[in-house]
């Protein structure tokens, strides 16, 4: 089986593991450099999309991460080889004999990842059927799959939910057709994409999401030969083609994680260059890293994330869709804000349940209230839903070291930070889940100076 597979197994069995855990003495500033790779919110979805292909795929700076073995187990499910290519994280996905897939392999795999739910348009496409079962990703909330499943049923899809999953076929084939999301959901935006790319006819796709992995996707499908035009208001048309051919693409850098190395050189009062971050994709998250006291240089091949000194001021913060700032991006950066002198506030606006690792950071010492309302703020890119919350941070408040144990991949991160930025020791457990989205953070951690013991 493929190593990548392996290791995502590997990776997802110690998921659950809360005896993979770390040691970590607190208090010192990280510094140095990092290498980011390609998006974990890309690069598992343009491997979707060699599904769509005649011919094979290369996608280059492919992350070393457990979303990625999941996906390329379920690829190779389906009778696509999924093989490194000659450069450091580059995958070959050839399509050619995509076949029906033994559905015990596929739920063994699709336990931790929201993905499986995009296979279904290229599934459809290439086999007439598609079986998804039930999926994984982070609880930080329901976590719906109605805009999806609304938006197959549009194209044409026949959905029948039973108790393995979700079984769809398409008895007519998929005809192009007019949605409009109730929210500019991500994975809806790209399920409409991946569907309407080879369907009859042309699909408009009303209230898009337009974040820039989105972009990334629709570059990836244009050199497949797909016609996708975006117009200015979240409106995209696609008219689509009979055919797609491989694409060859590196994929766009990781957003979050550099959000997130960012947050922690901030509450370490470190200095971490984070290499390949671009100023461009990260300017919401600039201006709030500058308002809260942070400093960064840019430059061609990354950015410097630093402390310059002196008290962290509180902000006052809304999570959005893109161009706001990203909900992925509030809990790396609240650990900081526990040092900020001063009350700042926090408005989840994406999703109901996301603020449930500030537990262990109350627990260290944070004096941070979670309202389960949101908080009345300037206008809104999409209309206020009754599921917001809204964190207020006081501080500073110095953190002490603790016994942790990771909730979800972003939330999980933000308790390294804490431990990391916490005097004394902390024990930070089922660590698993940062490999699913971090590559190689133990090694990170190890390059800025950070003081810990690894017990995988
Ligand atoms: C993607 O999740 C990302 N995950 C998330 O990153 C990210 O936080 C999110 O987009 C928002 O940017 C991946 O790309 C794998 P949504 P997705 O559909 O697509 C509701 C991380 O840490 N909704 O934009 O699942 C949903 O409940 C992860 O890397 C429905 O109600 O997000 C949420 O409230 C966490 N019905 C809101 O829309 C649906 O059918 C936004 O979700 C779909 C979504």
């Amino acid at each position: 089986m493929n190593s990548l597979v392996k290791d995502a197994q590997k990776a997802a069995e110690r998921v659950g593991l809360v005896s993979d855990k770390i040691v970590i003495n607190g208090g010192k500033p990280l510094r140095g450099r990092i290498e980011l790779r390609g998006a974990k919110n890309l690069a598992t979805k343009a491997m979707v999309a060699a599904l769509l292909a005649e011919t094979p795929s290369t996608l280059r700076d492919v992350p070393d991460i457990s979303d990625v073995g999941v996906v390329t187990g379920m690829l190779e499910a389906y009778g696509v080889s999924v093989t490194h290519g000659a450069e450091s994280g580059e995958l070959v996905l050839d399509p050619s004999n995509v076949l029906k897939a033994h559905f015990a392999k596929i739920d063994a795999l699709a336990g931790s990842s929201r993905i499986p739910i995009l296979f279904c348009g290229p599934l459809l496409h290439r086999l007439g059927e598609a079986l998804i079962p039930d999926l994984g990703g982070c609880r930080i909330g329901d976590r719906p799959i109605d805009f999806h499943l609304d938006a197959l049923r549009a194209f044409g899809a026949v959905v029948d939910k039973s108790y393995e999953g979700i079984r769809l076929t398409a008895p007519n084939g998929l005809t192009g057709a007019n949605i409009e999301l109730p929210y500019p959901s991500v994975g809806a935006t790209e399920q409409v994409l991946l569907t309407a790319v080879r369907a009859q006819g042309v699909t408009e796709l009303k209230n898009a999401a337009i974040e820039p992995e989105i972009m990334d996707l629709i570059a990836i499908l244009q050199k497949m030969g797909a016609i996708i035009t975006v117009e200015p208001n979240r409106v995209i048309f696609i008219e689509g083609v009979d055919k797609l051919n491989g694409y060859d693409h590196r994929a766009l850098f990781d957003r979050n994680e550099a959000a997130s190395w960012a947050s922690a050189a901030l509450a370490t009062e470190g200095d971490i260059f984070v290499g390949g971050a671009k100023q461009q994709e990260l300017m919401t998250f600039l201006n709030i890293f500058r308002k809260v006291g942070g400093a960064f240089d840019i430059h061609e091949d990354g950015i410097r994330f630093y402390h310059p000194g002196g008290p962290l001021k509180p902000v006052v913060v809304e999570t959005d869709v893109h161009p706001g700032f990203m909900t992925d991006w509030q809990q790396p950066l609240i650990v900081a804000l526990t040092k900020a002198v001063g009350r700042s506030v926090v408005h989840e606006t994406v999703y109901e349940n996301r603020f449930g690792f500030t537990d262990a950071l109350i627990e260290m010492g944070a004096n941070i209230v979670v309202h389960k309302e949101g908080i009345e703020s300037v206008t809104r890119r999409v209309p206020r839903r009754p599921l917001e919350q809204a964190a207020v941070i006081i501080g500073p408040t110095p953190l002490h070291g603790a016994d942790i144990e990771i909730p979800d991949l972003r939330g999980g991160f933000s308790h390294l930070i804490a431990a990391l930025t916490a005097e004394g020791q902390s024990t930070v457990s089922n660590i698993g889940i940062i490999s699913r989205g971090y590559e190689h953070f133990i090694d990170k951690l190890d390059q800025l100076g950070a003081d810990f013991v690894y017990e995988g």
